[in-house]
C-alpha cells in the first residue's frame, strides 16, 4: 500500500486527504502545515472574522475528530525543509516523511511592501493567516485611522470592515482603478461609488512612497508627495505562488508549479494543487487563486493520485462581499474586447457580461444580481454566448436565454 503525504493545510491540502479517503484509500496519509492550526477558511478572514462578527471555531474546514476518524495524521506548526526525491521522503528539521506519492498544496504568499519603505514597521498588516488578523484585531477601534493599500478583493473587503467599525479609512489604489485586476471598468465604478457613500477615501493612480514611524507606524507619504496619518495599515498588494519548496527540489516552476492537465508536477510521483499550481487552460497556462478552484482542483488530483486519469477542467468562480453587496465572478475575462452591461433587478444589482470577438462569452460579474450570474455561468458552464443586445436589453427574460 502506498502512503502519501500532503505538504500544505489549506483549502486544497484538506479537500485532497478528505478525497482520498472517501474515495476509498486505504494507505497512510500524513496532512503537513505550517501555520500551528487545523485547515480553516481564509474568505471569512478579511470578511466576517475581522469585524468580529464570526467566532474561531467556525473557521476550521472540519473538526480535530475527522481527521482522526478517517486516520489522517495532521502535523501543524511544520515546516518542511526539502524534498529528497531520489530517496522519496520529505524533511522537516529532523523529522522525516517517507512517501510513495506528494502532493504539494502550499498555497501562496502575499505580497510585503519593502523593509525599506517601512513595510516591516509594526502596525503594517497583511490578511492572509489567522494569526495576521488577530494580530491586527485590537487596532481595529472605532475613529482609529486605516490606510489601506491595494484596492483588489483584500484592500477594499479591509475596507468595507475598517469603516463599519467607524475608522476613518484611506485606501490607495496604484492603478488607475481599484479590481483593474480582475474586474470590468463599470464595475470598478459601482464599487468605488458604494466605498465613497461609507465614507472610504478612496485614492486612484496613487501608490506609496513610503511608511513613516519610529517604533511603530505613525503615517504615510503618498506617491504625490502628501502625507497621512494612520494607526494602522493593511496591506492587500497581491499574492505570489509559493513554489519555494518545489524550487528547492528542483521541481519545474513556471508562475506556479507547473503541472500537466492532471495535476502532476515534472516529477511524476509529485502532484499539485490550489494556489501554488499553474495549469494548461485553453492553449495557455493559468493560476487560479480562489477557493472553489482550490476544492475542485484538489479533488480531481487526489482522483488522479489514485489511477483515475482525468483531466481539470476549471470553471472559474470567484467572490467578495464588500457592505451589503455581493460581488460574483464566473468565467477569465482576459483577452476580452466587449463588456455589455445589464441592470438587475429593480435598478439595485448591475452585471457586466465580457465577450471575446464581440459575441463569445467570456466573464460574468454580477452585484447583487444572483439571476445574471446564474444564468451567465450555466452558459459560460455550456460553452455557449447570449446574443449582446438580448443581453442588453432589459426586457430580456434571461432564464430564456438558457433554454435558446
Ligand atoms: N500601492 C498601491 N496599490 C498597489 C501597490 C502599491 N504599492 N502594489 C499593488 N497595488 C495594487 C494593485 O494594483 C492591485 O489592484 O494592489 C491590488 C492588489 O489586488 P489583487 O492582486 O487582486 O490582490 P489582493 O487584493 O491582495 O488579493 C489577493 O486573495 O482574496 C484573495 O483570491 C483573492 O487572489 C486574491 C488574493
Amino acid at each position: 500500500m502506498d502512503d502519501i503525504v500532503v505538504i500544505g493545510a489549506g483549502q486544497a491540502g484538506a479537500t485532497l486527504v478528505a478525497t482520498l479517503r472517501r474515495d476509498g484509500f486505504a494507505g497512510k496519509i500524513t496532512l503537513i502545515g505550517e501555520e500551528p492550526v487545523l485547515p480553516y477558511e481564509r474568505p471569512p478572514l478579511s470578511k466576517a472574522y475581522l469585524l468580529g462578527e464570526m467566532a474561531r471555531e467556525r473557521l476550521y474546514l472540519r473538526p480535530a475528530a475527522f481527521y482522526a476518524d478517517n486516520d489522517v495524521e495532521v502535523i501543524t506548526g511544520l515546516r518542511v525543509d526539502t524534498i529528497d526525491r531520489g530517496g522519496k521522503v520529505v524533511i522537516a528539521g529532523d523529522r522525516q516523511f517517507p512517501y510513495d506519492k506528494l502532493a504539494l498544496c502550499t498555497g501562496s504568499v502575499p505580497r510585503r511592501l519593502p523593509e525599506a519603505i517601512g513595510g516591516a514597521l509594526p502596525g503594517v498588516f497583511t490578511v492572509r493567516t489567522l494569526a495576521d488578523v488577530d494580530a491586527m484585531a485590537p487596532l481595529m477601534r472605532p475613529d482609529a485611522r486605516a490606510l489601506v493599500v491595494g484596492g483588489g478583493y483584500i484592500g477594499l473587503e479591509a475596507a468595507a470592515v475598517a469603516s463599519k467599525i467607524g475608522m476613518r479609512v484611506t485606501l490607495v489604489e496604484m492603478a488607475d482603478r481599484i479590481l483593474s485586476r480582475v474586474a470590468a471598468p463599470e464595475t470598478s465604478d459601482y464599487f468605488r461609488a458604494l466605498h465613497r457613500r461609507h465614507g472610504v477615501d478612496i485614492r486612484e493612480g496613487t501608490g506609496l512612497q513610503e511608511l513613516t514611524g519610529e517604533d511603530r507606524v505613525t503615517g504615510a507619504v503618498l506617491s504625490h508627495g502628501e502625507t497621512l496619518a494612520a494607526d494602522v495599515v493593511i496591506v492587500g498588494i497581491g499574492i505570489s505562488p509559493a513554489t519555494a519548496l518545489a524550487e528547492a527540489s528542483e521541481i519545474v516552476v513556471e508562475n506556479g508549479i507547473r503541472t500537466d492537465a492532471q495535476g502532476r508536477t515534472s516529477d511524476p510521483d509529485i502532484w499539485a494543487a490550489g494556489d501554488c499550481a499553474s495549469l494548461p487552460y485553453r492553449g495557455r497556462r493559468i493560476r487560479l487563486e480562489s477557493v472553489q478552484n482550490a476544492i475542485d482542483q484538489a479533488e480531481c488530483v487526489a482522483r488522479n493520485m489514485l489511477g483515475a486519469g482525468q483531466d481539470y477542467v476549471p470553471y472559474p468562480w470567484f467572490w467578495s462581499d464588500q457592505y451589503d453587496c455581493k460581488l460574483q465572478i464566473a468565467g477569465l475575462s482576459a483577452g476580452h474586447d466587449r463588456i455589455v452591461t445589464r441592470e438587475g433587478p429593480e435598478g439595485s444589482g448591475q452585471t457586466a457580461f465580457w465577450y471575446y470577438r464581440g459575441d463569445t462569452l467570456l466573464a460574468v460579474d454580477a452585484m447583487n444580481d444572483a439571476r445574471s450570474y446564474m444564468v451567465g455561468k450555466r452558459l459560460l458552464e455550456a460553452g455557449r454566448s447570449p446574443d449582446p443586445a438580448a443581453v442588453a436589453d432589459p426586457d430580456t427574460d434571461l432564464k430564456a436565454l438558457l433554454k435558446g
